[in-house]
């Protein structure tokens, strides 16, 4: 299967099933450092090497992480696909908490991130096709996975990217949902870009751990998202563990 990158968000600083295969190494970039060491080893039968995209402490917030450094260290280290983990909100009625889904589209309203490496400096630019954003192959393999789990899981759906950290107002989702987002996050872009830009093979696999503002009845509280993330990662987990099938 080769080497697969997984960007752990929210909830993932590690991952329980994984077994090092060497200690965590610190990779430098023409960016700066990763957002932490990166981990390699196996999960089931997958070669992984695993990254926390908010730091191992999630000192990071959305819009400081260095998604170029993170995107290019993994690809340095042999990856040439990367499967982002995402929590998200949940807009659309069939996004309930506790949901996975493989997303299909993206929409970015982010802003301020450095979201490019074709930023001047002498080369060409370069304007990545981006019409079906996340790579069709992996996307593929994450639900055969999750299939073979017997997790359900969506195959399909808009994510939009806001620019975090706050949560959304009631009428930001209002646009998003009128938009055609499905869920709402705060880290798949520039990811998905910067991964185009490098020609790696990216898709993201979701969780829904809140009903997005205005979605659910009253306030979204910390303590929910964090009781509903903690029931989405054995099943996160197992679909990552059945992406490469045992010999
Ligand atoms: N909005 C944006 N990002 C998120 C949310 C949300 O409601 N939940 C988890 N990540």
């Amino acid at each position: 299967m080769g080497l697969i990158a997984v960007i752990g968000g929210s909830g993932f600083s590690d991952l329980h099933g994984l077994r090092p295969t060497g200690e965590p190494q610190q990779v430098e970039t023409p960016f700066g450092a990763t957002s932490a060491p990166l981990t390699r080893g196996t999960l089931g039968a997958a070669e992984i090497l695993f990254l926390p995209r908010h730091g191992a402490a999630h000192q990071h917030p959305p819009h400081r992480v260095n998604y170029r450094a993170n995107l290019w260290a993994l690809r340095a280290c042999g990856a040439q696909r990367v499967i982002g983990l995402a929590a998200v909100g949940g807009i659309t009625a069939h996004c309930a908490p506790h949901s996975l889904l493989v997303p299909d589209q993206i929409i970015d309203y982010t802003y301020g991130r450095d979201h490019t490496f074709s930023d001047g400096g002498g080369q060409a630019v370069a304007h990545v096709d981006m019409t079906e954003p996340y790579c069709a192959s992996l996307r593929a393999d994450l639900l055969r996975a999750a299939a073979a789990a017997r997790i359900p899981t969506f195959d399909g759906g808009t994510y939009g990217a806001t620019q975090g950290p706050r949560l959304e107002t009631a009428a930001e989702i209002a646009r998003l949902s009128h938009d055609g987002c499905d869920i709402v996050g705060m880290t798949g872009m520039p990811e998905a870009s910067l991964a185009r830009e490098l020609e790696l093979c990216y898709a993201a696999l979701a969780f829904v751990v809140n009903w997005a503002a205005g979605k659910g009845d009253g306030p979204i509280t910390l303590e929910s998202i964090e009781s509903n993330l903690a029931r989405c990662k054995d099943r996160v987990e197992a679909v990552l563990t059945a992406l490469a099938p045992e010999e």
